[in-house]
């Protein structure tokens, strides 16, 4: 069921997350599956409703730096990042504080947490409504694509409560930095660039070699991830029989796009579409989806990986 957003509708939630329940939140990034990140039995419940592995920790989310700094070891690098980007679309994976009260089903009993403070005026709303942190996966069975939409919960989890928030501003995932390594580690591109982050720390990030599972660090970076129900196909120049087409940038060619990214060839235009237009796309009477090809800077690269991912290429 569908919440307006309203006090009363933070009432709500916050009862029901109280109860040990999940509840559907939205962010700047994606909708987030929120529950009380300090209840086993509460974020058992996601891991069920998701069908998600038991070994892929969850991001808890806070409502300021004061109170990630109770359950995280912050370095002076994770507290300049903290002050420069949050809230905003970046985790931060950290040594986890002893003796904190998060449950460790959340960080999948791992001794590291990964911590995000999140923009969206509503999730916010949320996290100071209820008080604790919330442990929050994206509101989306395991595998598939992110919603970006209260509507595209819906038709996934009809029977929770979700606050509408609108479409996500961002519509990737956020950012995921490893600050336990040696050299600041970038676990999954998302809406803050890697290119940001390399400039704010005057150093390189690394970026990890992605898709040898067993040995990722971020599970959520498995290989068939992000995926459509249709078969994807990257770097189309033309629709194939049946297939739907998703452009990017003006289309003097008349390739007929479907849908359009971004018309204007815009890369943070064509993230917070991203999900969305694929959700759209994946339905009768299509029986595939092809996506032209989209360029690697700034948030492209983000969206490739998702893509590439989606489409089962990654390797
Ligand atoms: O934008 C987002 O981050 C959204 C919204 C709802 O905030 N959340 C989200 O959560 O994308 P989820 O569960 O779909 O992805 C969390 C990722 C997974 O890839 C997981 O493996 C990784 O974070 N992760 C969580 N804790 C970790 C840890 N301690 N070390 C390494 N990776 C971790
Ligand atoms: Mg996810």
């Amino acid at each position: 069921m569908i919440l307006p957003p309203s006090s009363a509708s933070l009432g709500t939630l916050c009862q029901l997350l109280n109860q040990g329940e999940c509840v559907v939140m939205p962010t700047e990034t994606v909708y987030g599956l929120a529950v009380d990140g300090r209840r086993d039995e509460a974020i058992a419940k996601v891991y069920a409703l998701k069908e998600r592995p038991l070994f892929n920790p969850l991001i808890l989310h806070v409502s300021s730096l004061d109170q990630a700094l109770e359950l995280g070891d912050f370095s002076e690098e994770a507290l300049d990042l903290a002050q420069a980007f949050w809230p905003g679309p970046l985790t931060l994976v950290l040594p986890q504080k002893k003796g904190n009260a998060i449950a460790p089903l959340a960080t999948a009993g791992l001794s590291t947490i990964a911590l995000r403070c999140p923009s969206h005026p509503l999730a916010r709303g949320l996290l100071e409504a209820f008080g604790g942190a919330l442990a929050a996966p994206s509101a989306n069975p395991s595998t598939r694509l992110s919603p970006t939409t209260a509507q595209a919960v819906e038709r996934v989890f009809p029977h929770l409560m979700i606050l509408d928030g609108g479409p996500c501003a961002v519509g990737l995932e956020s950012t995921i930095l490893d600050l336990t390594t040696s050299c600041p580690t970038l676990l999954r591109p998302g809406g803050l660039s890697l290119e940001r982050l390399e400039s704010f720390l005057k150093r390189p990030v690394v970026v990890t070699q992605k898709g040898k599972e067993g040995k990722v660090k971020a599970p959520g970076m498995l290989l068939k991830h992000y995926a459509p129900q249709r078969p994807l196909r990257l770097n189309a120049r033309a629709k194939e029989s049946g297939e739907a087409l998703l452009g990017f940038g003006p289309d003097p060619l008349g390739y007929l796009s479907d849908l359009n990214l971004s018309p204007s060839g815009d890369v943070v235009e064509a993230a917070s579409n991203l999900f969305r237009m694929l959700h759209e796309l994946d339905r009768e009477p299509y029986s595939g989806i092809a996506v032209v090809s989209i360029p690697q800077d700034g948030l492209g690269f983000a969206i490739n990986d998702r893509l590439a991912r989606g489409s089962g290429s990654k390797s």
